[in-house]
């Protein structure tokens, strides 16, 4: 459960992540795909290369979806409904897959920012990462 400091820590983080939006979300997906080379399959037939078009502008996708959740932090799970769905209906991504993207984005977070990743937030973006991921495997039951 986020805490009240943990939600000030995540608003926080995300008024610095705002703006690299698409950097950031293209070099996770990247790393998530060189290390964990399963989740690759999802994208079959796209040209997922590091520098890529697609991979840039999925990367944006996804991380812009989670500055949505982040300007929603009181209700993740209604902000992220659609994206439930799609991912346990249509993309059928196994939920195994979204700490590892989860761990990727913590990771250039605190690569590009290391200053900001103090051990609090470490733990508050965690946090708020599991949380995601827990909504976007909540419609396999
Ligand atoms: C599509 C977000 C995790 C595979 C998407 C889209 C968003 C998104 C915003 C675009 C949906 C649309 O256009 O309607 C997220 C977030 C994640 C996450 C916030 C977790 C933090 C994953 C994981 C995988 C995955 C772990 C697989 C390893 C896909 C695929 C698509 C997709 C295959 C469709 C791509 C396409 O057709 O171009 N995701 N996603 N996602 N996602 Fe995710």
């Amino acid at each position: 459960v986020l805490t009240a400091e943990d939600k000030a820590n995540v608003k926080s983080a995300w008024d610095h992540i705002k703006g690299h939006e698409e950097a950031f979300g293209a070099e996770a997906l990247c790393r998530m795909f060189d290390s964990e080379p399963v989740t690759k399959t999802y994208f079959g037939g796209k040209d997922i290369s590091e520098e890529s078009s697609y991979l840039h502008s999925h990367g944006k996708k996804v991380m812009c979806a989670l500055t949505n959740a982040v300007a929603h932090i009181d209700n993740i799970e209604a902000c992220l409904d659609k994206l439930s769905d799609t991912h346990a209906h249509e993309l059928m991504v196994d939920p195994t897959n979204f700490p590892r993207l989860g761990h990727n984005i913590l990771l250039v977070i605190g690569i590009h920012m290391p200053q900001l990743l103090t051990c609090a937030m470490h733990c508050s973006l965690d946090k708020f990462l599991c949380q995601v991921a827990e909504v976007l495997t909540s419609k396999y039951r």
